[in-house]
């Protein structure tokens, strides 16, 4: 199986190999994607092969990645390149339904995809398995990234486990806690700079230039060949019946390309038979993406300088995978929205109703669908999956401020409660609590 790495700017279409070491084409600065020759294979046949694998206690086909390798051959089963491989059994994530989301959501039906449920708690999992095995492929010994917070988490535990060397630059007083401590307990070395996400990707990459460590934010393609997996097991677990929509939020883009390529290569391949419409949600202090896709065409891509949101996953101002995001949203007849502060924590609060839960960037899905159906652009009849991204336990504080009254947004303006459900002071007496509780 031939592998790969093309330049996706249509005008150029530079090719090289996967053995190179490189994240943007070195003719036109362009973003890479990985392109194999996947031939004609039997559809039918591989989709019982990645039952089949379900069964088993293999641990590659106990990867809700890597149980669907034939199409990341990238990594040559064939040739030992599995080897390279560090597992940790990501993906295997459920869908979940929660009635009382979707009628929140306008919708009859909502289905949740939780990524949450991956073994660092965010879908960066599903990516990072394919980022560490290139890196381990390479013979690289240290990996980096920026990161606000999920992909720091990640790659800190796939690189240790895999015995490479993890690096990783967070904004300074940016991130949540439960996210930071997870890079420090995995054993990464942890630097917190004082600078925006973006300042630091473009202060990283100088560094991973300059010190030959191998970087792994998304704009690295073989975490995107990951991310695809996310797609192909929704569609494996739906038994290839595609949804109207797919949802997710957007913050430097790369799973909206991860999702937009896994759709089409299984289009191609006649996996399924239509593509889903995929609509991408930010936060409106956080929207570049958004403003873009309103005027396409019309104006340059403009980055937000100064990005604010509480959901500081997708507080992210210069997305560095916009080009192939647009690709993928025209490419599925897609839409961008976006939602306010008070939107992402109030829908937030519903999906935790549901006793689902997920993290602030996460929420923004059911608040992006909210505003969907009530302007006619999702139907409310509509099969929709929205990607819940993270797990609920990664941002606490954010949770007891909203439940209690106390969660300010940027400007200090205030969340109101909306769904708030305080902890009640009580004395430690039967008679008065029972009183309470009746
Ligand atoms: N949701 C969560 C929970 C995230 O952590 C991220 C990104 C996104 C959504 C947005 O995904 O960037 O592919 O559009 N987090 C990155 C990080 C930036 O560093 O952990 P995207």
């Amino acid at each position: 199986m031939q592998a790969e790495l093309f330049c996706i700017n249509a005008a150029c279409g530079a090719r090289y190999g996967i053995n190179e070491v490189l994240y943007n084409c070195t003719r036109c600065g362009g973003l890479l994607e990985a392109r194999y020759e996947f031939g004609h294979p039997d559809t039918e046949a591989l989709k019982r092969t990645w039952r089949e694998r379900r069964m088993s206690n293999a641990p590659l086909d106990q990867s809700g990645v890597w149980r669907y390798r034939e199409l990341f051959p990238f990594i040559n089963f064939d040739a030992g390149d599995d080897r390279h491989i560090v597992t940790l059994r990501e993906g295997n994530t459920p869908l979940l339904n929660g009635p009382r989301a979707a009628s929140y959501g306008g919708l009859d039906r909502i289905t949740f995809k939780h990524q949450g449920f991956n073994p660092t708690g965010s879908f960066k999992d599903n990516g990072m398995t394919a980022g560490v095995a290139q890196a381990r492929r390479l013979g690289m010994q240290r990996v980096a990234c920026v990161s606000t917070g999920n992909t720091s988490a990640s790659m800190a535990a796939y690189a240790s486990a895999g015995g490479l060397e993890p690096l990783i630059f967070i904004p300074h007083g940016n991130i949540s806690y439960g996210k930071l401590a997870q890079a420090l307990e995995y054993g990464a070395k942890t630097f917190q700079v004082e600078a925006n996400f973006d300042q630091i990707l473009a202060l990283v990459r100088v560094l991973a230039e300059r010190l030959g460590i191998y970087l792994l934010n998304s704009i690295n393609p073989f975490r995107i060949e990951g991310q695809k997996s996310i797609v192909i097991e929704m569609m494996d677990q739906r038994d290839w019946k595609v949804p109207d929509w797919i949802v997710l939020p957007g913050g430097n883009l790369g799973n909206t390309s991860a999702f937009g390529k896994g759709l089409r290569e299984m289009h191609e391949l006649g996996l399924i038979d239509r593509l889903p419409r995929l609509a991408v949600v930010q936060a409106e202090g956080a929207s570049p993406f958004y403003a873009y896709m309103q005027k396409r065409g019309q104006t340059p891509f403009i980055p937000t300088e100064h990005p604010e949101t509480l959901a500081t996953a997708i507080k992210i101002g210069d997305p560095v995978s916009w080009p192939k995001a647009q690709f993928e949203v025209e490419t599925t007849n897609g839409v961008v929205e976006r939602v306010t502060e008070q939107e992402i924590a109030d829908a937030k609060a519903i999906i935790g109703q549901a006793g689902i839960g997920c993290e602030p960037a996460s929420a923004a899905t059911l608040a992006g669908i909210r505003k969907l159906t009530a302007a006619g652009v999702i139907a409310p009849d509509a099969d929709v999956v929205a990607v819940l991204t993270g797990n609920v336990l990664k941002d606490p504080d954010y949770i007891y401020r909203y439940h209690t009254g106390q969660l300010k947004g940027p400007g200090d303006c205030p969340i109101h409660p909306n769904f708030g459900n305080r902890p009640v002071v009580v004395p430690n007496d039967a008679d008065r609590i029972g009183e309470l509780i009746r």
